[in-house]
């Protein structure tokens, strides 16, 4: 089902005349009064399957019951709480992802009570149910042509979320609908194939955002090559598709106020070049966006949320190919900072692209701070597997303030070191730096000390390695779909908790 096809509105607590009725229960099958009412005698039932199934209320367990008698729904889904006090906002979430996993193919209805068994839940908590709803729904199947008959889809499904004050539930849901829409956004991005979403193709999407006032300026090769970032135009130059340097600002601040910068790294495939990759898993790297592809989505969701924040995005959009023209082992460019690096391993690309955005976002914005993000390292995943992003960071209190926004989102930050001892490890003999630290070992550290180098140590940074977390062949609660669209959220919460006024 793509999610155009999901209409999900909120209306009051009355039993369903039709459709899946989606209501919730503690441990102890306790349920909250609305919940009880529209059950009416069919409690009785829900006892006995209770029983049957050995459905005790364990949280995101499920009981399922098929024309249940007593209601008119056609099908009846009770999801588990858990135990009352276990439950953490994030739960929420999903939840809604639950919610709406638990619905046949085929229906086209449905309603969930967002009641929990101490009564209504709260507009926060039913929004968030409402967005697990939408990000559980999304899914990338333009390219799929053929569908067997049972997994045919109502064009369109309506789900209803039952609340107490459907206005205080529509006005909490509001902003999160905008973030949503950047979520998927960024979904989108991550999944398309790169023949289909090279650099020029994914700045032609980025301005989409201007329907939403932002603004759109794309750099072409020789825009770039005259501000002199050399060493991003160094991992383009093998692909015959031209390298792109797309700039977002979105105004929602105080005139003149300085903004804060989000850089994302975008490689719409990555071969390795010269040194190139293995053929196990290379398909994967059309996915070496997914920085970009964040930033992309979070410009939106801020623009559809009217956010009281001054921000720039700024992405940097390469294709990594072997070529006549390609960039080779030994080869020395010298960035727009003026500092030289020697090419090493042409697989380590990611980095070259950010030193020269972030360099530039810097010195054309001033920024109050710069988060960049990026599918850096296959190091990153050894270390943290796919649950948290790695997190490197010169400032203590930006680093804080990512880490809470993460906890508070489920988008899971942890924060990895940097030591002039890992710095060293990218001195070269021929030019001011190489481009990798030459051992495996801390591959992902010597990865953000060579990031850091293109930064100003007065300016709070933090560098997000979304190598395990951008992408995902794991299915979770609120996606289905292979791209995350990992960050949004975080970083929207960020601003939202530490940058508006
Ligand atoms: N895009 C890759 C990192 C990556 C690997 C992202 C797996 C997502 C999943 C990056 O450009 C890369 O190739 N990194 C190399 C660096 C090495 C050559 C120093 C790596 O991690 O092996
Ligand atoms: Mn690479
Ligand atoms: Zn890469």
């Amino acid at each position: 089902m793509t999610d155009a096809a999901l209409k999900l509105g909120f209306g009051p607590f009355t039993t369903p005349a039709k459709g899946v009725l989606v209501v919730f229960c503690n441990k102890g099958l306790k349920f909250g009064p609305a919940t009880r009412k529209a059950l009416g005698s069919t409690a009785d039932l829900v006892a006995r399957a209770a029983k049957a199934e050995r459905f005790t209320g364990n949280k995101n367990s499920t009981l399922d019951l098929a024309v249940p008698a007593g209601l008119k729904a056609a099908r009846l889904v009770i999801i588990g709480l858990g135990k009352m006090a276990d439950l953490k906002a994030m739960d929420f979430l999903k939840l809604g992802g639950i919610a709406v996993g638990k619905l046949p193919n085929a229906a086209r209805e449905a309603t969930v009570f967002a009641e929990i068994p101490g009564g209504a839940m709260k507009p926060e908590q039913a929004a968030d149910l409402a967005l697990g709803a939408r990000l559980r729904t999304y899914a990338f199947d333009r390219y799929k042509t053929k569908r067997k008959d049972d997994e045919k889809l109502p064009t369109r499904r309506y789900v209803t979320i039952a609340v107490n004050d459907v206005a205080a539930a529509r006005k909490a849901y509001d902003p999160l609908s905008a973030v949503s829409d950047g979520v998927l956004m960024a979904r989108d991005l991550v999944n398309e194939p790169a023949n289909v979403l090279y650099p020029e193709e994914f700045a032609r999407r980025a301005r989409f955002l201007k329907k939403h006032r932002v603004s759109v300026e794309v750099l072409d090769t020789k825009a770039i090559k005259n501000l002199g970032m050399n060493a991003l135009l160094g991992v383009g130059q093998g692909s015959v598709r031209e390298s792109r340097v797309v700039v977002m600002r979105w105004n929602g601040g105080k005139a003149g106020e300085a903004p804060v910068a989000f850089i994302g790294k975008g490689v719409c495939f990555d071969t390795g070049g010269i040194s190139i990759k293995p053929a196990a898993s290379m398909e994967d790297m059309k996915g070496d966006m997914a920085g970009a592809a964040c930033v992309v989505g979070l410009m939106l969701a801020l623009a559809a949320r009217k956010a009281r924040v001054n921000a720039v995005g700024v992405v940097g959009l390469v294709e990594n190919m072997p070529d006549g023209r390609a960039q080779r082992p030994g080869d020395i460019v010298k960035s727009m900072s003026g500092q030289t690096i020697e090419i090493v391993n042409t697989d380590a690309e990611g980095r070259l692209v950010l030193a020269d955005v972030i360099w530039y976002a810097a010195q054309r914005f001033k920024p109050k701070f710069m988060v960049d993000l990026a599918t850096l390292t296959g190091a990153i995943i050894v270390a943290l597997g796919q649950e948290y992003a790695g997190m490197f960071s010169n400032n203590d209190q930006l680093a804080e303030r990512l880490t809470k926004s993460g906890i508070e989102t489920g988008e899971l930050v942890w924060r990895m070191p940097l030591a002039p001892e890992y710095d060293k490890m990218i001195d070269s003999k021929f030019a001011d730096m190489r481009n990798t630290g030459g051992s495996r070992w801390g591959g992902a550290i010597t990865a953000a000390q060579f990031i850091k180098r293109f930064v100003n140590d007065k300016m709070p940074w933090a560098h997000l390695d979304i190598a395990g977390t951008g992408f995902d062949s794991r299915q979770t609660d609120i996606n289905k779909s292979w791209g995350s669209g990992w960050g949004v959220r975080l970083l929207d919460r960020l601003v939202a908790d530490y940058y508006e006024k």
